[in-house]
């Protein structure tokens, strides 16, 4: 309760209450911006200097005090305090302590509510990227594995059950395409991420004679938020973030349940690494996956994260309202999880084991080829809808008889429709089934290895090219 350290302290007669205090405070969580606060507050402070709105000679001050706060950071030696609120607050309060009362030339054109925008942008565009790098990572993980199994049969399933033979390369390289997206839609929320904030001061921009463009060529943005009351009050960045989050979640989430499944003894199609599993405090015989189960897991929490980000700024009028300092423990929640998620698939995939036969053999069951046969007889002059229902009347033969289609003899299938012929056995092999779709996108062996090659290269393209360097922050 120490009233004269309140930057706002003239207006108020009153220490603000002690409860109070904790439950504004936000450096517990919001310190994590300690280094983006002090990289655009020396950019501030440098563009204030060149302006001619501080002395040079003031800014070097100010600049290396604050290089030195970092490194007391950095060292643990800033307690954090919940009289002090925020990170902002830590970083100047501490910077008057080292320098005297220049520091408070700091704050001239500024307003906690455009630097803290620009903190977050400048955090978000660094999480981001380094999302981004996960998400290739994971990809090339998928493309070996997917090349090495580019023939391994598989059950393809609709409704979760078996459907058409496929190959796991093919089932692999699907999950490929989803995160392909998902990292185009990272790279897409970025170009919005890095736009300045600053200079818009608190709401109405600022009488000083600023330059915005020249601070956001220092930090590395890409232009300049073109509103000030938008600058301050909008959050959309952080959403459009969480949204692109709660996709790539989604989808580890549907590919941990595909895992699960795979795990479990009734298919017996993978096997995890004793590194990604865990056992039971009772049952000596059991592994378990709990990395795909924690990763399905915590899907529901940045889609929840996601719901309370939009609730929380659906309701705000223009501009800057206290609410939105609850967007910090969302964001910072949403990108831990992600960034775990998307390592700790990279491990498990890395070390998965395949079990090639159990795979081939579920690829037999359920009548799998029973499309191919009907394809067969609409290529013999049948109309589709009339082969359909032969092939349906052969797999009813078969599930009365407990047999499979290959197991009917030529003479039962003829009775069925004289049309067919002895080359009928090759339809119904899974290979031929697999082979035969060598349309673009299909699953045939050589349309799965040219699908892996493209995208290949397409990867090797796209890690060159699209990431803006971050300069090396000044004064570090
Ligand atoms: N901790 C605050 C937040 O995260 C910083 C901005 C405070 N601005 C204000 N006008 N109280 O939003």
């Amino acid at each position: 309760m120490s009233k004269p350290n309140k930057p706002w302290g003239g207006r108020f007669s009153q220490p603000t209450d002690a409860f109070m205090e904790s439950f504004s405070a936000s450096i517990h969580y919001d310190s994590r911006l300690y280094r983006q606060d002090i990289q655009g507050s020396m950019a501030h402070c440098r563009m204030l200097a060149r302006q001619g709105i501080i002395a040079e000679a003031e800014a070097d001050l100010i600049v290396s005090g604050l290089a030195r706060v970092k490194v007391e950071i950095e060292e643990g030696r800033l307690p954090f305090r919940d009289d002090q609120e925020d990170i902002h607050m830590h970083v100047e309060n501490r910077l008057r302590e080292l320098i005297g009362p220049v520091a408070g030339k700091l704050h001239t054109a500024r307003s906690r509510n455009d630097q803290v925008a620009t903190d977050l942008r400048l955090w978000l565009r660094e999480e981001v990227d380094a999302i981004r790098d996960a998400i290739l990572t994971l990809q090339r993980i998928l493309l070996t594995l997917a090349e090495a199994h580019i023939e391994t049969i598989m059950p393809g399933f609709t409704h979760l059950q078996n459907a058409q033979p496929i190959t796991f390369g093919h089932h692999l390289m699907a999950y490929f395409e989803m995160l392909d997206r998902d990292r185009q839609r990272f790279a897409e929320a970025r170009k919005r991420i890095n736009q300045l904030p600053l200079g818009a001061a608190a709401l109405a921009g600022t009488p000083y004679p600023i330059d915005r463009e020249w601070v956001a060529k220092e930090l590395n943005f890409d232009g300049i938020c073109r509103n000030s009351l938008d600058a301050v009050s909008d959050r959309d960045f952080v959403i459009e973030t969480a949204a692109s989050c709660a996709l790539v979640m989604t989808h580890l989430s549907r590919f941990s349940e595909e895992l699960i499944l795979w795990s479990s003894q009734a298919f017996g199609f993978v096997e995890l690494s004793d590194a990604f599993a865990t056992g039971s405090s009772i049952m000596p015989q059991k592994k378990n996956p709990d990395a795909p189960e924690l990763v399905r897991g915590k899907s529901g929490r940045v889609t929840g994260h996601l719901m309370g980000l939009l609730t929380l700024m659906k309701g705000l009028p223009l501009s800057y309202n206290r609410d939105m300092q609850e967007d910090k423990e969302a964001i910072f929640d949403i990108i831990e999880t992600v960034r775990g998620c998307l390592k700790v698939f990279a491990g498990m995939l890395a070390e998965i084991r395949i079990h090639r036969t159990a795979m081939a053999s579920a690829a037999k069951v359920g009548f799998t080829t029973a499309t191919d046969l009907a394809d067969y007889l609409a290529r013999q002059g049948i109309p589709f809808r009339k082969a359909h229902e032969v092939s349906g009347r052969l797999v009813r033969l078969c599930v009365e008889s407990g047999r499979t289609l290959e197991q009917l003899s030529l003479a039962e299938m003829q009775a069925a429709d004289p049309r067919i012929g002895p080359e009928v056995v090759e339809v119904l092999a899974v290979t031929a089934s697999v082979n035969a779709r060598k349309v673009t996108g299909g699953t045939a062996f050589s349309t799965v290895r040219t699908a892996i090659e493209t995208a290949r290269k397409r990867l090797d393209e796209s890690s060159e090219s699209g990431k803006i360097p971050t300069k090396p922050q000044p004064g570090s």
